[in-house]
């Protein structure tokens, strides 16, 4: 037996026993007469002594020992003189009897404590050592109990977790494919699932009407802290459901989740936003209620004052930042600076100041009276103290760049507190999304979404724009968690879809024929979604990046450093791939 204890485990009613302990040196304190160690594993730290009367190999081994080499230790817990209440084993230290050295380390290139001095690529390359870290092991503890609890609810309402094929054919859904070729079908590709959206749609044409899966997904696009190429969802989907059955079993286990791993309630209902207002009110589809500083759109009261910048742009838009009023010119310049930004590309800032006693001073006064700019001011609920920020443009970009504005006022108000949770469904997504580069129609959530009933007259008037789905996000703080739709279970409505993105009956035919076809064999009603798992790890954990919550994952080129790929693979595996290479430009 290697151990009767870990190292989290000993506490004072364990005085007076001899246990045996296996781990990671974290540190060794050699104070002449005694030395003291301080022994990890994944369960916490445990103080070994070797003192002055211990035996000579016993002294030997500890003078052996280094940062993270592997020992074993036989001793007897005693109550400590010291008792250090901020570690769980504080109480009782071990005196070693014997040590044994399982194995030496050489020096880590960083410390393995809980704050560690190793900067975020070494910690990256050295993946394996930086998830000794009590904090990452944190995060791996939190993702595994939650993995738990997520199968528990879904097992206990019937669902079956059914697992679906990685090399699958190329079913765009928005992002690149990843794609593998195939030696068995020379000049043929595989690609790996975006997501595993028609397959869980064919489980429904197959009668499982309650699937889930926690499964990973793989997707080509620009990274950022909330998104890696390889991530996983729980993906589910359901038969004989519409929207409302959907949100409310989802929203019952979003319930279900925050009470058993955070211990938090809601009272009241998850809110219900359609997309449009959750565009006008706060520039997102995504937005972050954990606080007010709602959008209001100011455009008839902004023309005509002869001020051109406001006149020349189709949508005027502000909000009342709290007790800003008190901004000096520099935070002000910051703030425009920060919407000039490439990132934001907004073309300045208009601000109007309410300040204690209700005064008003504004950078457009030249062109707006006193009782002008009250009325804007009013229009945004600005109260005494609040300054008021205005952007203006075409509509949803200036939207957009404000909600951008919004959330850095918020964080350095500090209003985005992680600790708060702000859940809500965005329901009523558009249909279709007009792309002026390609100068055509994109699915707004994926090809196989139903429009609403009531919209579907729309395909007759050419009014794709204007076409709503049976579409939901389920979104909190700021960050889009889940999503899913009703899907059409229609060939004719299908088709209709598929005619409105552009495909021809053909390149229908040819990439999605497979499901077209199911469809014909009795396909029930269905819709479903999929929740992303890393970020609701790190929602639940508190960290921006969901890189916290992977035990490797990817930087933002891509990479995996500790690996050192994507590499280049040897003549021979490509020629029997019969792929050649071409250099890139
Ligand atoms: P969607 O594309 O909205 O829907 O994805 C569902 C959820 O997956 C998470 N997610 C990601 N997480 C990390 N890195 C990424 N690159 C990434 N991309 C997406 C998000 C997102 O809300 N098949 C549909 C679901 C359905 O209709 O049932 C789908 O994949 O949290």
């Amino acid at each position: 037996m290697y151990r009767s204890n870990t190292c989290g485990e000993l506490r004072a009613t364990n005085v007076g026993q001899t246990v045996t302990l296996a781990g990671w040196v974290q540190k060794v304190r050699n104070l002449g007469a005694m030395t003291f160690i301080d022994l990890r594993d994944r369960y916490g730290i445990t103080q070994i002594v070797v003192e002055e009367h211990s035996d000579e190999a016993t002294k030997e081994a500890a003078s052996k020992l280094g940062r993270e080499c592997v020992v074993q230790v036989v001793g007897r817990v005693i109550e400590r003189e010291s008792k250090n209440a901020k570690m769980a084993t504080g109480d009782i230290e071990v005196v070693a009897e014997k040590i044994n050295i399982l194995n030496q380390a050489v020096i880590p290139p960083f410390t393995i404590e809980e704050n560690s001095d190793g900067g975020d690529d070494l910690r990256m390359k050295y993946r394996y050592l930086d998830l000794r870290r009590p904090p990452l092991q944190r995060n791996m503890i939190l993702r595994h109990k939650m993995a738990q609890e997520i199968r528990r609810f879904l097992d206990g309402e019937g669902f079956l977790e059914i697992e679906t094929p990685y090399l699958i054919k190329s079913t765009p859904e928005g992002a690149r494919d990843f794609v593998v070729p195939s030696r068995m079908n020379p000049n043929e590709f595989y690609a790996l699932p975006q997501s595993p959206q028609t397959l869980k749609q064919l489980l429904m044409v197959s009668g499982y009407d309650r699937y889930f899966q926690i499964v990973r997904c793989f997707r080509d696009e620009d990274l950022r802290a909330d998104r890696q190429p390889e991530f996983t969802q729980i993906d589910c989907e359901m038969s004989f459901v519409e929207q409302e059955d959907v949100l409310e079993i989802f929203e019952r286990w979003a319930r279900y989740m925050f009470k058993e791993v955070m211990n938090i309630e809601f009272n009241e209902p998850f809110k219900r936003m359609p997309w449009i207002e959750a565009m006008e009110k706060y520039g997102s589809d995504k937005p972050d209620v954990r606080f007010g500083m709602e959008f209001s759109d100011i455009t008839d009261l902004a023309h005509g004052h002869d001020f051109v910048v406001f006149d020349s742009a189709s949508y005027v838009v502000g909000f009342a930042a709290e007790g800003c009023a008190s901004y000096t010119r520099k935070q002000i310049d910051e703030l425009t600076e920060f919407v000039k930004r490439p990132q934001v590309g907004a073309k300045g800032l208009v601000w109007i100041r309410v300040d204690e006693a209700g005064a008003i001073k504004s950078s457009i006064d030249k062109f707006f009276s006193a009782d002008d700019l009250k009325a804007i001011a009013e229009r945004v609920g600005a109260k005494c103290g609040d300054m008021v920020f205005i952007l203006c443009g075409d509509k949803f970009k200036t939207l957009t760049q404000l909600c951008t504005l919004r959330l850095e006022v918020a964080e350095r108000l500090g209003l985005r507190d992680p600790k708060k949770f702000a859940p809500l469904w965005v329901v009523d997504f558009p249909m279709f999304e007009w792309d002026e580069e390609t100068q055509r129609f994109y699915a707004m959530h994926h090809p196989f979404t139903s429009p609403k009933p009531e919209d579907a007259h729309l395909f007759d008037t050419g009014e794709l724009g204007k076409m709503r789905a049976n579409a939901y996000d389920f979104v909190c703080n700021g960050t889009e968690i889940g999503g899913g739709s009703i899907r059409i279970h229609d060939a004719e409505l299908q088709a209709k879809v598929f005619n409105a993105l552009g495909f021809t009956p053909e390149a229908a035919e040819e990439q999605f024929g497979f499901l077209m076809n199911a469809f014909k064999y009795g396909a029930p009603p269905h819709g479903g979604l999929a929740f992303g798992f890393d970020r609701l790890c790190s929602l639940f954990g508190g960290s921006e990046s969901i890189r916290d919550y992977i035990a490797f994952p990817k930087n933002n080129a891509g990479r995996d450093v500790m690996l050192d790929g994507p590499s280049p693979v040897a003549q021979a595996q490509l020629d029997e791939l019969f792929l050649s290479l071409v250099k890139p430009e």
